[in-house]
């Protein structure tokens, strides 16, 4: 056993040295749906705990596991269960937590689907509240006798405001109530919810974890008395599993999550330093600038910035936008984000005006993901299409 453990270990070798291994220094992909028992009594007793047990790859497959080990570990975790996406993760851990009659108190702006999933349920008589409050004690209007779960970003989606964590799940705690929190944005590497009292952390792994816009996947870390049951049963019969070859991606983004996360952090700075001085931008959304206005509790609770983060553009005009956008030649245009390349995508050209009003988002919002290219060359490229007429 090794007495240090630090990140950059998580990310490599952690969990690695296995006997089945053999000293692989790529740990081996286990292409097997299935596995099999010497007797029917030793299939029994697996089963019986199949989250722990190699069984049948829908619950567990040993690159799936070793993953897992490596992202609770990361997270500061009991457990982690994997799912074939970040939404898996997160329909499965709020149906997990939630019954018929319960309410869910949603704090501020967090990634689209998620509410689209809180919506869906309210046709299993579930109901939800969002809430726009940096202080605490204003969701005490929107407790009900039924809450159950506070459910949360931080940054927050789009936005990039900061939420302080350790009050909310304070807050959440006193009341009886699970704090879930999603922490794509930030990563394991710059923020661990749990050590602030966050109950239940939920990822995208498609994002930067992944970091090569080569796999889609998801994560759920927190203590095992919440994960255990959400593995053996939601897990279980939604069936979105990870594949053993998409968690073997995973391994390997991982191997350098410090390091693209340092080279991130460094190249999103300089761009949006870049942006924050330009006549034709509003205002930069990114909490690692000391101008915004959560940077000093981001600070205190993260210890360094991802590269996403949004633009506001001096303009009310969409066709104006649509010619910024359109003006970029390295910035690549499309969703998602935390690869290599960098991204833009503006919410005005993709998303319906409504729920752009209800997320509070302006018009000229645009939301870049600066990947790893040369910053100055993304910076040149920037005030080329801001300069177009
Ligand atoms: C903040 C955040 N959480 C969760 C998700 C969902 O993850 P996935 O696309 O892997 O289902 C996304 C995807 O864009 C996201 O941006």
């Amino acid at each position: 056993m090794y007495e240090h453990v630090d990140d950059n270990w998580i990310c490599g070798r952690y969990g690695e040295d296995e006997p089945w291994m053999l000293g692989a220094v790529n740990p081996p992909v286990f292409e097997s749906s299935l596995f099999a028992f010497p007797t029917a009594g030793a299939l029994a007793g697996s089963l019986a705990a199949e989250d722990e047990n190699y069984v049948y790859s829908r619950g567990t497959n040993p690159t799936v596991d070793l993953l897992q080990r490596k992202l609770a570990a990361l997270e500061r975790a009991e457990r982690a269960k994997c799912f074939g996406s970040g939404m898996g993760a997160i329909a499965a851990t709020i149906s997990s937590l939630v019954s018929a009659g319960d309410h869910v108190i949603v704090l501020g702006a967090v990634y689209g689907p998620t509410t689209q999933f809180l919506r869906y349920l309210e046709k299993f008589g579930v109901s939800h509240t969002t809430v726009h409050t940096g202080d605490p004690a204003a969701l005490d209007s929107a407790v009900r006798k039924n809450s159950r779960m506070l459910y949360l970003e931080s940054p927050s989606y789009m936005r990039y405001g900061v939420v302080d964590i350790r009050a909310f799940a304070e807050w959440a705690r006193g009341r009886g109530l699970t704090t879930v929190m999603d922490n794509t944005w930030a990563t394991p590497i710059f923020q661990k919810p749990l050590t602030m009292g966050v109950d239940l952390v939920v990822h995208s792994l498609s994002k930067y974890i992944g970091g090569h816009s080569d796999l889609v996947g998801g994560v759920v870390a927190g203590p095992a008395r919440l994960v255990r049951p959400l593995a053996l049963t939601e897990y279980q019969l939604y069936g979105a599993a990870l594949s053993a070859h998409e968690a073997s991606k995973a391994i390997k983004g991982l191997r350098t999550l410090p390091i693209r996360m340092a080279a991130h952090q460094e190249r999103g700075l300089r761009v949006a330093e870049f942006l924050v001085e330009h006549p034709a931008v509003r205002a930069v959304n990114h909490p690692g600038l000391p101008g915004h206005p959560g940077h000093e509790l981001a600070s205190a609770q993260m210890t360094g910035f991802s590269s996403v983060f949004s633009v506001e553009l001096d303009t009310e005009d969409v066709a104006e936008v649509g010619r910024f956008v359109d003006a970029l030649r390295h910035f690549r245009i499309g969703v998602s984000w935390g690869g290599y390349e960098s991204l833009v995508n503006a919410p005005a050209l993709t998303t319906l005006d409504s729920v752009r009003a209800t997320m509070e988002i302006p018009v000229g919002l645009v939301r870049l993901s600066v990947g790893l290219e040369e910053p100055a060359t993304l910076i040149a490229d920037l005030a080329n299409a801001l300069e177009k007429p």
